[in-house]
């Protein structure tokens, strides 16, 4: 061997071993906190998971069970106060804020700016993510909230008619009872009487009322006539239910519908998550249509990650890759597709989505110029944790509870809403 090809080899041989031990620095571990564990969840669970894989990285899984992410949340605080916090965890709307101004989520801005996120998401959304003007967290995708999900064969079993307003429902679910059907499907859990509730309030009383009583948390509009209709209504729809209800997990009372066992569901649409992950098409083994008498308005729930400060250099580079994997058009499409919602970035393209997203998408942007896109309250997207947690506690006393008068609930509610 020549003296020069000993020393090309020498060099190649050094240029591999520092390429290597880029690589091993670059290679990181993210841990991500989040809830979701149903069938639909999960698949778009592991969508994300892929995704970061796909990019060297090595997928720490924290799930912690529980709708609505109550459980995961209790969890986080735990982790976080002792000084573990995991590199990403489901976190929305003015929680992302609340966590912020206690000093622990990591600026994005770097990555947001290299990806252009200003440019990709409604300024709404953008700034739900933002604190101080930084990016801290990144979304993944919009949840439509008021949704009623229908098992078309039960309905013709029954002779009943899909309701667009309240008098229908009422009507079609005597139908559905008097055909030996569960009218309604519920999971009796509190944020999951809370998603209910919300619809109500939205179709009794419209968009400016929602936006008055659940957004600004104005007194008179919690302690009107209004909310009095709404509370009514509320625990009318109860009366609906079967005596299983109490504790039921949200996708085991949609997996009721979907067997025809009950009728319909109010939920969001993470419940069409579970209606494709059990192999169903809309339109046909299933109807999406919106909350009675909210056909013209949208809630909306915007799932996100809050990125944590980190300290190790190839998890920190992990974690930003995580972020400006989420944005990515591959990743929204096919995390969309098996979670139920829609993708948050601007001018997605919807070819590959179902009818019930498509609508989704058409009512956001139609909503939004409309004024009648109002943020989920039972979701975590319109007041404080603290104001949000204490009239869900109260909403749901009053469901379950055979004493409380309307009018009592009414006051309870409206006292909630002063919580600080
Ligand atoms: C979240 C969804 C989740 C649902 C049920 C909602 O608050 O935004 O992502 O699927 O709760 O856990």
């Amino acid at each position: 061997m020549s003296k020069k090809t000993l020393i090309a080899l020498r060099t190649s041989a050094v240029a591999a071993a520092a390429l290597m031990t880029a690589l091993a620095v670059q290679a990181g571990e993210v841990e991500v906190l989040h809830y979701w564990t149903s069938g639909g969840e999960a698949k778009a669970a592991k969508a994300l998971q892929a995704t970061l894989q796909g990019k060297g990285h090595t997928w720490k899984d924290f799930a912690v069970a529980g709708g609505g992410g109550d459980s995961a949340t209790t969890v986080l605080k735990s982790r976080v106060v002792s000084g573990n916090a995991p590199s990403a965890a489901q976190i929305k709307g003015p929680s992302i804020q609340e966590w912020a101004q206690e000093g622990v989520l990591a600026d994005m801005s770097d990555v947001a700016a290299a990806n252009n996120w200003d440019k990709l998401l409604p300024p709404v959304v953008a700034n739900v993510m933002k604190y101080k003007g930084k990016y801290v967290a990144v979304p993944v995708n919009v949840h439509r909230v008021n949704w009623l999900w229908a098992n078309p064969e039960a309905f013709k079993k029954a002779g009943a008619k899909v309701p667009t307003t309240w008098d229908e429902f009422f009507v079609a679910a005597d139908k559905l009872k008097a055909a030996g059907i569960i009218p309604v499907a519920h999971g009796g859990q509190n944020w999951q009487d809370f998603t209910t509730f919300e619809s109500i309030a939205l179709g009794v009383g419209g968009p400016d009322f929602y936006k008055k009583a659940l957004v600004q948390l104005d007194q008179t509009a919690l302690k009107s006539e209004t909310m009095t209709k709404v509370l009514s209504t509320f625990k009318r729809v109860k009366t609906y239910t079967d005596k299983n209800a109490p504790g039921r997990d949200w996708n085991l009372a949609t997996a009721m519908v979907i067997r025809g066992e009950a009728g319909m569901q109010l939920m969001g649409d993470w419940a069409k998550g579970e209606f494709i992950a059990a192999g169903k098409k809309p339109g046909v083994d299933f109807t999406c249509v919106a909350a009675p008498g909210t056909a013209k308005d949208f809630t909306f729930n915007i799932d996100s990650f809050a990125l944590f400060k980190i300290k190790n250099e190839a998890n920190v580079k992990a974690q930003k890759d995580l972020a400006a994997a989420i944005m990515s058009p591959d990743f929204q499409e096919v995390f969309n597709l098996n979670k139920g919602s829609i993708p948050v970035r601007l001018g997605a393209d919807m070819s590959k989505f179902d009818d019930c997203a498509k609508l989704s998408a058409k009512d956001f942007v139609e909503t939004a110029k409309a004024n009648t896109l109002v943020p989920s309250i039972a979701h975590g997207m319109a007041v404080s944790s603290a104001a949000e947690g204490a009239i869900k506690d109260a909403v749901s006393n009053f469901w379950n509870s055979d004493k409380m008068t309307v009018a009592d609930a009414v006051n309870k509610i409206a006292a909630a809403a002063k919580t600080k």
